[in-house]
């Protein structure tokens, strides 16, 4: 079975959509396709149907990344349809959490940032209000959070046969 991503910030056109590029990247990579399947939701309806933003674009473009993607709003049903669900700052993460009213998939959502191995960052810093530097910053950390996600999922999955 397909063990399905999730990724989760404010708007979807900046963090979250170069967080699903990054890890489709690596899967693809890896030969991965099959195996892991990525998307990714905003928690606002601000920019629903918007292709990523120009400055994230150009940012992943700079680092031959992917550039897919149409911003959707989270919905109750990822949280039965998705395996896990990553949200990139902990505002996103209460956000997330805030819909479950049961309490019953609060094992499901994560802070993307635990994942990284090479940056002490604890959230993926909102770039929308900065400049380049800022979404610099959020694709390098990006890349250390999905490489230490992957490995983490493999584990998980027990599919390390596929590296
Ligand atoms: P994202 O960035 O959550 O990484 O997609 C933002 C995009 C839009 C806004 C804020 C953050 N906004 O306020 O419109």
């Amino acid at each position: 079975m397909t063990y399905k991503l999730l990724f989760v910030c404010l708007g979807n056109i900046c963090r979250s959509p170069a967080a699903e590029n990054i890890m489709n990247h690596l899967i693809q990579e890896k030969g991965l396709e099959n195996v892991i399947f990525c998307d990714s939701a905003g928690t606002s309806n601000y920019h629903i149907g918007y292709p990523p933003d120009q400055r994230m674009i150009s940012t992943l473009k700079s680092r031959n990344l992917p550039t897919q993607g149409q911003a959707r709003q989270f919905e109750v049903s990822d949280f039965t349809e998705f395996d896990l669900i990553l949200a990139m700052d902990t505002s996103n993460y209460q956000s997330i959490l805030s819909l479950d009213v049961q309490g019953s998939y609060q094992d499901k959502v994560k802070l993307m940032c635990d994942f990284a191995t090479r940056h002490s960052f604890k959230e993926v810093p909102d770039p929308y209000f900065g400049g380049d530097a800022g979404f610099n910053t959020v694709v390098d950390l990006l890349l250390d959070s999905c490489e230490g996600l992957l490995d983490y999922v493999l584990r998980q999955k027990n599919i390390s046969r596929f590296n």
